[in-house]
């Protein structure tokens, strides 16, 4: 009997530890970033970040699903467990580093100037007394905040980019400060509306890596030596070049 009670607790050990393996990791992101991510005709969640993470952590044996998650709030999902990952273009900052883990760096980006056809503005300072539009809470809605003032009501918060500059085609803004990639992206998209850019050269180079909840080593070592193998083994060129060319 008692063997009996034994084999059945060493069952059940057994059973969860197997559905815990099975369970893929739940992954924020803002679909809403193409060509970083974004959503499909069939509203699959595609783009850079999902080929760069989904390769990286295949080498590690982790399994991923990618869930549509707003920018607002995105990285409190690690703390409460409801999301494992963050992988949404996310700038490793000091500031966000006290609240959370970053994995290696696996991209580099730059803050970019979108402005009207007709626009005089010509480096950033110029939008000192202009309506300026963000996505709320990114690094670009933080270097504004430096030359404007945080308060400043000329700051246009969005929920995401795309809504941003589409203001600007609007003229809604005057301009919009926003990661180089993402702008080019929308721009090459909008062929008919001729929105210029600025690259100033007062912006900081930034790094893109992947979030999760502080403390967490276990899950930054396996994605860390995804990232590095994917770069060994020319992984991450291919993917690389499928988004932005040479
Ligand atoms: N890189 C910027 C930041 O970390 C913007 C990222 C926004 N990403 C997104 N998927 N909406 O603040």
């Amino acid at each position: 009997r008692q063997l009996g009670l034994i084999a059945g607790a060493l069952c059940a050990v057994i059973a969860s530890t197997t559905l815990a393996a099975d369970k893929p990791l739940q992954v924020a992101t803002d679909a809403a970033y193409a060509p970083f991510e974004s959503q499909n005709e069939k509203k699959e969640i595609v783009g850079f970040d999902v080929d760069v993470l989904t390769a990286a952590a295949a080498k590690s044996g982790l399994h991923l699903k990618f869930v549509n998650t707003p920018w607002e709030g995105i990285f409190a999902t690690l703390g409460t467990g409801d999301r494992d990952i963050v992988s949404s273009a996310v700038t490793i900052t000091d500031e966000r580093k006290q609240s959370m883990d970053f994995s290696d760096p696996y991209f580099e980006a730059k803050q970019l100037i979108a402005i009207g056809p007709k626009s005089k503005i010509t480096k950033f300072a110029d939008l000192k007394d202009k309506k300026v539009g963000v996505q709320t809470g990114t690094t670009g809605d933080e270097v504004v905040q430096k030359l404007l003032g945080k308060t400043n009501p000329n700051i246009k918060r969005f929920e995401s980019t795309p809504l941003a500059l589409k203001e600007l085609l609007n003229g809604g803004v005057d301009a919009v400060v926003a990661d180089n990639g993402v702008v080019v992206n929308f721009i090459a998209n909008n062929k008919n509306d001729k929105l210029k850019t600025i690259d100033d050269a007062s912006f900081a180079k930034e790094y893109y890596g992947f979030a999760v909840k502080k403390g967490n080593k276990a899950l930054l070592e396996k994605l860390n030596k995804g990232i590095a193998a994917i770069k060994a083994d020319g992984t991450y060129a291919k993917i690389y070049k499928k988004y932005f060319g040479n």
